[in-house]
């Protein structure tokens, strides 16, 4: 096994003890915000959403209402969540930390009493004047936000759940012998479903009508909506597969485990192999494969859910514009990680890979990133995916440049016009208020919108973290979501606009400690010459070309 370089050891290293030093500030915040003119803000947080959407350069892909959202936004076209699962993920970009902060990997703790009472994203609009509000999957329930949704903290007022969530994972899958399954691919017919809705719908509904009452509020609104799907199990209205016929749906690109893939690397997606439809199919453990046949249909289900999801999206947005609000409201639009649809043989979040880490980043700011609508005029009619002649988006802005979604609390704060948290200092754990990730507003003023409104932006030298824990070197049961109690090893990863570069090595889960003297396993990937991560040239690497571009 190669050495870890010096260069690249200091780094990674920099990575638990000096994370704060690595980004250099530019913060512009506007001060002098006042409740009058403060902006609201809608933020749209998608569960298990990678960037295979329209104005993400997908071509099959149906989102018209996500790429209208898009075609009046800053999208990031790189931005990398820094855990590939629901709760550490969550936690980390609501709190503005890094998991190696808030201490969660696992589903299993709440950071205020686990790591440190830090303020959260919502609670610090709250504290400044704004009424928080929750809809839907935001937080990841249970202990890991105390089982309130980090209530009273961080809401004006008790979160909303849709009251059908609870069906989601029961028998309400009509199967090919007419009965009812707990199965992944779930196409429905919703007036058949118990309520006669989905969990998606009823937070549509909710969030317009809160939307409807803030009309009249006199304090500005910070409004989030969490959507489930693409989530497994792809419960979904069943006409969205007609926009995916299976005979036209292709198998990923890469469904092979790869060759110099090290063990530690791999997750053998257990969560899916629980569902019945999948449990028929008597799937090797841990590699699988799943039959092509099956492989089609759970990408035309993701896909399905995909659309459905997006039309979800198209009636929030639509009625924003109705309210007229859209001249005065932020939207941002993310999800928590990715998911891999059969790339490197996988079938789940859980992974330091791209396909997983990947996630869709946008932000509307009325006036700045789009003119402000004239009376009358609507930024977001909803868009139909099953209309075929709808038009092509304007793919509005670009930014090419490595992001992280550690730095949505900054950015929000920033384009709120709020004061903008102090960088934490190392170690952060008795600070309330501080964030480790950037104001990205730095972006938005790269170039003159007027002048060239498709402006590509330049990559700059920027890096995301992702990190991922593991119970073993080789797959096992729980390797997809260890226990805290259960970590040996931390896969730590580093995404640049040129490779990414894991190392796995040695996590005392008492002391929180990584060993980067304790190498398990090394994964280095170029995105020209690999774009797809299946050709592992860690072994061959001199790693001499990396220390250069390290260099913050
Ligand atoms: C708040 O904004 C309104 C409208 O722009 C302005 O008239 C008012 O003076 C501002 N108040 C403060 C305290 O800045
Ligand atoms: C944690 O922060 C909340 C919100 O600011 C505050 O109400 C609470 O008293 C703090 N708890 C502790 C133990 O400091
Ligand atoms: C978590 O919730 C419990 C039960 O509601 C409450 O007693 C406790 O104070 C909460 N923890 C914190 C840190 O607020
Ligand atoms: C399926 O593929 C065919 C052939 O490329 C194409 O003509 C058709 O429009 C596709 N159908 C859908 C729903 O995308
Ligand atoms: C890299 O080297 C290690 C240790 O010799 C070996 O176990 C592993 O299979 C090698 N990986 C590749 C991709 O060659
Ligand atoms: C499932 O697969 C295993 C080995 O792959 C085989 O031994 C077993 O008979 C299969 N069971 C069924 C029900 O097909
Ligand atoms: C937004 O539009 C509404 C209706 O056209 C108008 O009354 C309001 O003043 C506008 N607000 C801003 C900030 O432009
Ligand atoms: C770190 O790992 C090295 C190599 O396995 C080992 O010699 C050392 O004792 C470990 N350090 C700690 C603090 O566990």
């Amino acid at each position: 096994m190669s050495p870890l370089p010096a260069q690249c050891g200091w780094r990674l290293l920099g990575f638990s003890l000096f994370l704060g030093s690595f980004c250099f500030v530019l913060e512009s915040a506007e001060l002098g915000n006042n409740a009058t003119d403060a902006l609201n803000i809608l933020l749209i947080i998608v569960d298990d959403l990678r960037p295979s959407l329209g104005c993400y350069g997908d071509k099959l892909v149906r989102s018209p209402n996500i790429d209208q959202l898009a075609s009046h936004s800053i999208l990031f076209q790189n931005a990398f969540a820094q855990q590939a699962v629901c709760a550490p993920s969550r936690v980390s970009f609501l709190t503005g930390r890094r998991p190696d902060t808030t201490r969660l990997y696992d589903f299993n703790s709440y950071w205020r009493v686990h790591s440190g009472n830090f303020s959260t994203i919502p609670q610090y609009f709250k504290e400044n004047g704004y009424m928080t509000m929750s809809v839907g999957k935001v937080f990841h329930p249970g202990i890991s936000s105390n089982h309130s949704d980090d209530s009273p903290y961080s809401w004006s007022f008790p979160p909303y759940h849709p009251s059908t969530e609870k069906y989601e994972n029961t028998k309400t899958c009509r199967g090919q012998d007419g009965k009812l399954h707990a199965n992944l691919l779930c196409p429905v017919d919703v007036a058949d479903v118990p309520e006669g809705t989905l969990p998606d719908k009823q937070s549509t509904e909710e969030a317009i009508r809160l939307l409807e009452k803030m009309k009249t509020s006199a304090s500005p609104f910070f409004l989030a909506v969490g959507y489930h799907k693409p989530h497994i199990p792809f419960r979904y209205p069943k006409e969205f597969q007609k926009l995916y016929p299976l005979e036209n749906i292709t198998l990923a690109p890469d469904p092979q485990v790869p060759d110099g893939l090290p063990p530690v690397a791999y997750n053998p997606w257990m969560d899916i192999r629980e569902r019945e439809d999948v449990q028929a199919l008597n799937i090797s453990v841990p590699y699988g494969p799943i039959p092509v046949d099956f492989q089609r249909k759970i990408r035309q289900s993701y896909f399905a859910s995909v659309s459905y999801l997006d039309t979800q999206v198209g009636h929030l947005l639509s009625a924003l514009d109705d309210l007229h609000l859209a001249n005065n409201t932020i939207i941002a639009f993310t999800s928590d990680h990715g998911w891999a649809l059969g790339e490197h043989g996988e079938w789940a979040k859980y992974s330091n890979f791209d396909v997983t880490t990947h996630v869709p980043l946008m932000f509307y700011v009325p006036g700045k990133t789009a003119p402000l609508p004239g009376v009358g005029e609507k930024l977001f009619p909803y868009q139909d995916p099953f209309d075929p002649t709808s038009e092509l988006m304007d793919p509005g802005r670009h930014i090419v440049d490595l992001v992280e979604l550690v730095s949505l609390f900054a950015t929000l704060a920033g384009l709120a016009g709020l004061q903008v948290p102090p960088r934490c200092p190392i170690p952060s754990f008795h600070v309330e208020l501080c964030r480790e990730g950037q104001n990205l507003q730095k972006h938005f003023q790269l170039h003159d919108l007027e002048e060239d409104p498709h402006f590509l932006g330049n990559p700059r030298e920027s890096i995301a973290y992702s990190q991922y824990p593991r119970p073993s070197d080789s797959p096992q049961w729980n390797s997809d979501k260890p226990s805290l109690k259960d970590i040996k090893i931390m896969g730590y990863s580093i995404r640049t606009i040129d490779y990414r570069y894991t190392v796995w090595v040695g996590f005392n889960p008492a002391e929180f400690l990584a060993n980067f003297s304790d190498i398990h396993a090394g994964e280095l990937y170029f995105v020209d010459s690999d774009p797809l991560q299946d050709h592992n040239v860690y072994n061959d690497s001199q790693h001499g070309g990396l220390s250069h571009s390290l260099k913050p």
